[in-house]
């Protein structure tokens, strides 16, 4: 099969990637009810067609943080990316460069900071959690600096991990020791190609950014457990007076989905929020953010740029995104799909995709330029 959409990469990263990766990647805490819900209300978002107003000129450019991006749309933080194909967030973040968009490095990447920037020449954007040890996030933060990150965007909605149950079910939780290795190791081992490509020639496979406080091991053996004993539930806004004395970049906050919190967002100094639930991985039953996504945009205005993600599987639910008032849009297991069905080359595909999907959404909207995109083009339903 020839995959011309992003869930036909879907398909052939389940093909492709053990099955615990793919669980991983795919999966939703719970009953994925909120997962759902991202997908099914963003397709539910109906738009106006419009016709006889020359859309013979698209202008899908755009500027978000002062840097020049070819579309509004970003390759957003995944945990682990880096085990979907070999060395994949130096590959991703090649093909989002290639793309004229920013790469977002999560912090539970494969890759190390210092690896993927070393292997594309713009700057990339730096995820990070609020860790216990504040010693270790400000060498975090050192390193981003002194990597040339050109943005930081701060999870606020995993002070503890989501209980995912595809998770367990597939081994990558709650399943530390030997028997759960071996369990991993079997589910490669039934993946020629990856266990060739990434499990052989991919390593060392570790989460590489905090390679230093896991000693001899790699984060894997429990990963969610690495999570729980790492991330720091008591975080509340008055610690984010340190990451902003101490990331003097653009700080983009990822995890509102309340007015509320947005505004607090704008009050410590962010520059940016993405209003998200985590792609429907964190607490299961939470709305949707096409839904949450409207009422936020208008109590901020132009104090910050709002950014959202969640259930994004075209260009045509960019242009929805845009339409419900965020200036730009991040994907997720969109490009994770397409590194794991087809590395660089399948990003840069997924990239090209979303941007002609784009274009086509734009032209039969009438509609010649991302600034004009807003809520005259949606129809009431
Ligand atoms: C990490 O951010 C995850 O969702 O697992």
């Amino acid at each position: 099969m020839t995959p011309v959409s992003v869930l036909d990469y879907r398909r052939l990263a389940k093909e492709r990637l053990p099955h615990f990766l793919f669980e991983y990647l795919d999966g939703g805490s719970y009953d994925q009810v909120t997962l759902g819900r991202n997908i099914a209300d963003l397709q539910d978002v109906a738009l106006r067609q419009r016709v006889m107003r020359d859309v013979s000129k698209i202008d899908l450019s755009c500027t978000l943080f002062g840097q020049s991006l070819a579309m509004p749309v970003a390759l957003g933080p995944v945990g682990l990316a880096g085990l979907s194909a070999r060395r994949g967030e130096v590959q991703a973040a090649r093909a989002a460069q290639k793309a004229g968009v920013p790469f977002c490095l999560s912090t539970v990447s494969a890759c190390a900071l210092d690896e993927v920037t070393r292997g594309v020449k713009q700057p990339i954007w730096f995820q990070l959690y609020m860790i216990r040890d504040r010693g270790f996030m400000k060498t975090l933060l050192d390193e981003a600096k002194a990597r040339g990150c050109s943005a930081l965007v701060f999870t606020v909605d995993m002070p503890v991990p989501g209980t995912r149950y595809r998770d367990y079910h597939s081994g990558l939780a709650g399943a530390s020791g030997v028997m759960g290795g071996l369990r991993r190791f079997w589910q490669g081992a039934c993946r020629p190609y990856w266990a060739w490509d990434v499990g052989l020639l991919g390593r060392p496979h570790s989460l590489g950014n905090v390679a230093p406080v896991l000693g001899k091991n790699t984060g894997l053996e429990d990963f969610f457990a690495w999570m729980r004993g790492n991330f720091d539930p008591s975080v509340t806004w008055r610690d984010l007076e340190f990451i902003r004395k101490t990331w003097d970049g653009p700080l983009i906050i990822k995890g509102i989905l309340d007015p509320e919190d947005a505004l607090a967002a704008a009050a410590v100094g962010a520059d940016g929020i993405v209003v998200s639930n985590h792609g429907g991985r964190q607490l299961d039953g939470v709305m949707s953010t096409a839904r949450a996504l409207p009422p936020i945009a208008e109590a901020v205005g132009d104090k910050l740029s709002v950014l959202v993600d969640g259930g994004v599987r075209s260009g045509l639910d960019v242009v929805r995104l845009l339409a419900l008032g965020a200036k730009g849009v991040l994907l997720g297991r969109a490009w994770g799909y397409a590194l794991a069905g087809g590395g660089e080359v399948g990003v840069t595909h997924v990239l090209k995709l979303i941007e002609a999907e784009m274009r086509v959404a734009m032209a039969l909207t009438g509609t010649t330029s991302v600034h004009k995109i807003d809520k005259s083009i949606l129809a009431p339903l």
